[in-house]
């Protein structure tokens, strides 16, 4: 029998980043409680957020340019009636944090000062600290937590699994060193980032490897555009891990990618180094693919002002031993966010009564087959709101349960990267998507939570194989082209075994 922890009902989030803290302050003053497996915000992808938020305040702009912008990125496949609430929402958004005490820039007329990032047509990224938006967003939530008695943090717990009976959720097990536990409770949130901990080269958290996908999957929910992820064209090519994010914005600023000869390989591009993430990033790969080395050149328009305008990334150059205002920053691409996740509807329910989903885990439909730069923190800061109001307003009577017990032991996704980096990465074809399905078969089908990582990457594996086209930051070397409709693509647990 498993210990339980009498948590009166109340609602279970489960991740600490700025999803699941805003969802969190929204649901107050009703009682909640947030699972995060690491002291809070030491492991939350949305703290190593640089660009910012987008947002249409400028005053040049309007939610239909955002919205315009967005569909065009995601390639045909974002739920425009979604994308377009998403956008409208934003402004009032932005106005909510600022009065929680986000410091955004400001202009000296007391302004917002507005970034500007690839396939935007308006400057209009929010941004705190120069390049360290997510670190002060997430300072300011966390303040505003602590002083929040409704909300109760569980640190250095990890959610096993959720339990479903009678149709619907009714508890979490949770493991903490000391044990196993279990919570009763008949609603859950996940906000549990992304994937990229998978790969080799990512910019997220190491431990990032779909915990929540994985959750969502073994409690039977739909999920959505699992073949979706973003690769990021410049992180900072160097040995560290995570690899550090060279901002989009440092290319809004004029930046250029050349080659180790100076020479610019996407001036005769639309948008050139300003064009759509998986434009780029597949540019940069064809590169490094023919043995050339790729270059962010900020010498000319930034030079001796880059460290004042992006001071983390100036830092993580001068670790690496480069100084960006005289010399050109050495970058590749690496895996940066998962437009696929757990199937939402407009308040982020899922398809399991009593499971709701928000931020990077979720897909709401709004990124499509490519997510427009720095609409990810915007997309959770706005769609938490109509998370907590459902949540909130779900009746969740509940009796103690019997729980199932599970096995303690922590996921890991080291031993998978090699195979996920082959198989998943910016170009991809049916036979290593096949490889890859069948190596990861014997790991995916585990009784405990260590198969879990295993289990993320066979499903995200079998949704590439089963997309025959190339679409966004989908690119099959076998089908190049469109398909003639934009399909999003659904699966189970249950309808992806059938098939693997
Ligand atoms: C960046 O600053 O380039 C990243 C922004 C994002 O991923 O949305």
């Amino acid at each position: 029998t498993q210990e339980m922890r009498d948590i009166g009902g109340a609602p279970v989030i489960i991740g600490a980043g700025v999803a699941g803290l805003v969802t969190a302050l929204h649901l107050a003053p009703q009682p909640v409680v947030l699972l995060s497996t690491t002291p809070l915000g030491t492991d939350a992808s949305s703290t190593l957020a640089q660009g910012g938020l987008a947002a249409s305040v400028g005053e040049d702009d309007s939610p239909e340019l955002h919205l315009t912008d967005t569909l065009a990125a995601g390639d045909g496949l974002c739920d425009e009636t979604m994308a377009r609430r998403v956008v409208e929402a934003l402004p009032n958004a932005i106005d909510h944090l600022i009065r929680l005490g986000a410091p955004f820039n400001r202009a000296l007329d007391g302004k917002l000062r507005l970034g500007l990032e690839a396939a935007h047509s308006r400057r209009r990224i929010v941004h705190a600290a120069g390049d360290a938006t997510g670190r002060e967003l997430f300072r300011t939530l966390l303040a505003a937590i602590r002083r929040t008695r409704s909300i109760t943090i569980l640190e250095g717990v990890t959610a096993l699994r959720l339990v479903v009976a009678e149709g619907g959720i009714v508890g979490v097990l949770a493991a903490r060193h000391s044990g196993t536990f279990a919570l009763p409770t008949r609603r859950v949130v996940l906000a549990t980032g992304g994937i990229g901990g998978l790969f080799n080269d990512t910019t997220n958290p190491l431990g990032s490897f779909g915990h929540g996908l994985a959750l969502a999957a073994c409690a039977g929910a739909e999920l959505a555009d699992l073949e979706f992820v973003q690769f990021h064209p410049t992180a900072l090519d160097s040995p560290r891990r995570p690899m550090p994010l060279v901002s989009e914005a440092v290319r809004g600023e004029g930046a250029v990618l050349v080659d180790e000869h100076g020479q610019r390989f996407l001036a005769n591009t639309p948008g050139a180094e300003l064009a759509s993430r998986d434009v780029v990033a597949r540019a940069i790969s064809c590169q490094l693919t023919v043995g050339r080395r790729v270059y962010l050149d900020a010498r000319q328009c930034l030079g001796q002002k880059f460290a004042r305008r992006f001071p983390a990334i100036d830092a993580a150059c001068r670790q690496a031993g480069i100084d960006p205002a005289i010399e050109p920053i050495p970058v590749r691409p690496a895996a940066h966010y998962h437009m696929g996740g757990v199937a939402v509807d407009a308040e982020g329910r899922s398809s399991v009564s009593g499971l709701w989903a928000c931020g990077e885990v979720a897909c709401t439909g709004l990124h499509g087959a490519n997510r427009l730069a720095s609409n990810s923190l915007a997309e959770a800061v706005a769609t938490a709101a109509w998370v907590a109001a459902s949540v909130g307003g779900t009746c969740a009577g509940w009796q103690w349960p019997r729980l199932p017990s599970a096995g303690p032991l922590r996921p890991d996704p080291s031993p998978l990267r090699q195979v996920v980096s082959n198989a998943l990465g910016i170009i991809r074809n049916g036979k290593g998507l096949r490889q890859a399905v069948a190596a990861l078969l014997p790991i995916a089908v585990g009784e405990t939570a260590a198969a879990d990582p295993g289990l993320v990457a066979m499903l995200i594996s079998i949704a590439a194989l089963r997309r025959e086209e190339s679409r966004g930051s989908h690119h099959r070397s076998d089908f190049p082209g469109r398909g003639a409709a934009a399909l999003p693509s659904r699966l189970t647990l249950c309808t992806a075994f059938e098939n693997a």
